[in-house]
């Protein structure tokens, strides 16, 4: 079967936007090309491998029993504890021969039909800069640490590896057809801060939360979020927030049935339907949810991010 996720769209070279489709304004730096890659990864100082060591080392006193297993499995397979930056040519070597993803260094958030074809070519842009002392707890943009540690150890797992790629196809369909905010909430919800049912619990497997320590375990013991089982319909038309905690998460219940929810799914039938804004506000709750857990939402109602609202 042909969709979205499985077009025959040669992605050989970088596609190019046709006259009239919404793209991001963003201006490309002197020294890229088309494809926005760093000529090489930066050289990151002492200081730099030092954050990334106590960044990793934070995240790992919360993160077991917490994230997925395959992600755990992922940190180690990839070693990505041995110590400062990863070098991303050896980190792409390792990562090639368990599922063809290699990791490239972008200067910044670079256009999306730039980022949906490297993703469509397994090709995983992360930041070429690390956060600062002054900047440890939060960034807007993603850095190496959130790039790497959040979103690498997942592409070790072949299901995953291949949503992925599928994902940066289905990307380039969604600009064409203006529906890529629909798509974007869908990588959101699972890409970013997806939960998985797993050991008779849930897990994390999103990297927004697996990079962060609040997040961590606010999505997963605090009574303000909803948790939901993931709808794919239902979470396309759903509102979220980019610069809080969430206030409902979508879980999976494997990586296999997100493959199969999207990727064997036929998108035109969903984009057929869609309205132009969301539907739903980021914590509402509606009738045809299987709904694990029903938010209190006092985090967000005290006032969330800068008030003094304690994650409960
Ligand atoms: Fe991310």
């Amino acid at each position: 079967m042909t969709n979205d996720f499985t077009s025959e769209f040669d992605f050989s070279a970088l596609p190019v936007v046709p006259e009239g489709t919404f793209a991001a304004p963003l201006k490309r730096p002197v020294h890229l090309g088309e494809d926005w890659l760093e000529p090489k990864q930066r050289e990151y100082d002492s200081g730099d491998d030092a954050i990334w060591d106590a960044l990793f080392a934070r995240q790992m006193e919360i993160l077991p029993g917490r994230a997925c297993s395959a992600f755990l499995a992922g940190l180690e397979a990839l070693d990505l504890g041995r110590g400062g930056v990863p070098e991303f040519a050896t980190l792409s070597e390792e990562l090639n021969r368990l599922t063809g993803w290699s990791v490239v260094p972008v200067p910044m958030l670079i256009p999306d039909h730039v980022f949906f074809w490297h993703l469509a070519n397994r090709r995983f842009p992360a930041g070429n800069f690390i956060r600062t002392k002054e900047t440890f707890d939060y960034i807007q943009e993603p850095d190496v640490f959130h790039d790497v540690f959040g979103h690498v150890p997942l592409l070790t797992d072949p299901t995953f590896a291949d949503y992925m790629q599928a994902y940066g196809r289905a990307g380039w369909k969604a600009m064409q057809r203006n529906r890529l905010k629909a798509l974007g909430a869908l990588y959101w919800y699972t890409v970013e801060f997806g939960l998985i049912r797993e050991a008779g619990g849930l897990r994390i497997c999103g990297a927004g939360i697996l990079s962060g320590p609040r997040e961590a375990v606010f999505s997963l013991e605090a009574q303000s979020p909803n948790r939901l089982m993931l709808s794919v319909d239902r979470a396309m038309r759903t509102d979220y927030v980019i610069d809080d905690l969430q206030p409902t998460y979508f879980v999976i219940e494997s990586f296999e049935d997100l493959y199969r929810q999207t990727v064997e799914r036929d998108f035109n039938e969903i984009y057929n339907t869609l309205p132009p804004g969301f539907t739903y506000a980021n914590a509402a709750v509606i009738d045809t949810d299987h709904v694990l857990h029903r938010g209190t939402q006092e985090y967000h109602l005290r006032g969330g991010r800068g008030s003094d609202a304690p994650p409960v």
